[in-house]
């Protein structure tokens, strides 16, 4: 079932959206060479905290297993749900996808970013670039009259005329009283189920895009998704509201 969103709701998604987007505007100012991504995670949590909200990733368990952090961390060749780790320190050239969730007054936000640490190669620029524009085009389809496929082949054509793949193991997802509602959200042109665009309808769009093969494995920390050929991936996400006006993108900073 595909949950439609009073205002009051969306206001309260909005208001959960506002505190993910001012962490990642605070932590990508703080990437650069030498910082560890436990860094990173200790800032995203204490600014939360004291934004009043909880991060909404650290306890969640999927498929039995939970995840102990609050931030995703995925440098080069990880692709989503890097772990943070005090081992983990940033280098020049570097590229790092910081995926961050919260929820407040019961209400959930998520997006996710990927950041050069200072200098990166123009493939690595080309990339995220890439990325970014693909979901751009993937939440200028959320309007009434479209679909959800609409969505997942917009992100896909901009992403594939590129020369890239898009992750099929991980897509996007309805967000509001839980991190991951329905529908799914595919960066691809998936058979099954194409639901309706409807006003109220609030959802966490997610392109994860390869230099190369799509294809991705995880690693033996259970959590770690890389690519198979080890080439880049980037990751970009915003949680946005159906509007009989058009796109509302949520996780923006105030
Ligand atoms: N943005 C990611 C997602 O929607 C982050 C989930 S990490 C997890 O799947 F640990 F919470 F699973
Ligand atoms: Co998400």
């Amino acid at each position: 079932m595909i949950v439609l969103r009073s205002r009051e709701e969306i206001d309260l998604i909005r208001a959960a959206c506002r505190v993910v987007a001012e962490v990642l505007v605070r932590l990508r100012e703080a990437v650069e060479p030498g910082v560890t991504t436990w860094d990173l995670d200790r800032m995203a949590e204490e600014w939360t905290r004291k934004a009043g909200a909880v991060p909404a990733f650290k306890g969640y368990a999927v498929a039995g297993r939970v995840y102990p952090s609050a931030l995703c961390a995925s440098i080069n060749e990880e692709v989503v749900h890097g772990m943070p780790s005090p081992r983990r320190v940033l280098k020049e050239g570097d590229i790092i996808g910081l995926d961050f969730g919260v929820v407040r007054k019961g209400y959930y936000g998520d997006a996710a970013v990927t950041v050069g640490v200072g200098q990166v190669s123009a493939e690595a620029d080309r990339l995220m670039q890439v990325t970014a524009d693909s979901l751009s085009r993937g939440i200028e389809q959320m309007r009434l009259g479209n679909r959800i496929r609409d969505v997942s082949r917009a992100i896909q054509d901009h992403a594939e005329s590129h020369g890239y793949g898009v992750v099929r193991a991980f897509v996007g997802h309805g967000i509001g009283q839980r991190l991951h509602e329905e529908p799914q959200v595919p960066n691809y042109v998936a058979s099954g189920q194409n639901p309706r665009l409807k006003e109220g309808m609030v959802l966490a769009i997610e392109p994860m895009v390869c230099e190369g093969t799509w294809e991705v494995e995880v690693l033996d920390d259970g959590w770690t998704a890389v690519t198979l050929d080890r080439r880049l991936a980037a990751h970009f996400e915003h949680s946005v509201a159906v509007t009989p006006e058009g796109p509302e993108i949520l996780t923006v900073a105030a």
